[in-house]
């Protein structure tokens, strides 16, 4: 029997769904040492699992490289992959939001150009341009994104909020709500055909776990 690989978004995404996957009887000890390997076996179910950058996620997995991914559903609508979205995992809950300075409530839509900083720039753009029409400025940043409005490098942020906590510290607020994120797994499109009783049967103990 050839291995399944399952690839693992790195971080606490990675730690969760390790204590899934124990939970419904895989074999995931190794990872749960302290060490640099990104490969690890399960060789009693004939199981791979890799652990790599959450954006490479959907790029493992669109590719075959990976037959099953799990990642946050910001990462699969920033890199809009090709494969298929099976199961809301439920955790690592948090929103996609428009976020700035309180006093653009309800101006930032009459912005023309509005310069939004992001590390989402393809959700970004698809939120003003094709739901509401707007042309906006896209800054690209790959964190502390928060800074943006602070330091005049842009009028708002499309960034993740989870506590709020971020926000609430640097004075910033939450403008408008873009959409609800959360874990997900993602399953490559011919291994879905070749491996279908097998990656079935790993989603029916995760979903009775839920
Ligand atoms: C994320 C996100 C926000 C923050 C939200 O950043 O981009 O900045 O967490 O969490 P909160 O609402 O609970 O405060 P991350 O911690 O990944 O760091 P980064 O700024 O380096 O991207």
């Amino acid at each position: 029997m050839e291995y399944l690989t399952i690839a693992l978004a790195k971080g606490r995404l990675a730690s969760l769904a390790i204590d899934l996957f124990s939970s419904i009887g895989l074999d995931c000890a190794q990872m749960k040492e302290k060490s640099r390997k990104l490969i690890f076996t399960d060789e009693k179910n004939k199981l791979r699992f890799i652990l790599v950058k959450a954006n490479d996620v959907p790029t493992y997995v669109e590719y075959g490289a990976a037959d099953i991914g799990i990642v946050g559903k910001d990462t699969i609508l920033e890199e809009g992959r090709n494969m298929y979205e099976l199961i809301d995992l439920g955790f690592g809950e948090c929103k996609m939001a428009v976020c700035g300075k309180a006093e653009l409530k309800d101006k930032f839509h009459k912005i023309n150009d509005l310069r939004v900083a992001s590390k989402y720039p393809h959700i970004a753009e698809e939120y003003f341009c094709e739901n509401k029409g707007q042309t906006i400025e896209i800054i690209k940043l790959n964190g502390s994104v928060e800074l943006g409005p602070l330091v005049g490098l842009s009028d708002v942020i499309v960034d993740i909020v989870e506590s709020g906590k971020t926000l609430e510290e640097n004075g910033l607020c939450v403008l408008e709500d873009i959409c609800r994120l959360s874990a997900r797994v993602v399953v490559n499109k011919v291994s879905m055909k070749m491996n279908t009783e097998r990656i079935m049967d790993i989603m029916t103990k995760v979903k009775e776990k839920l």
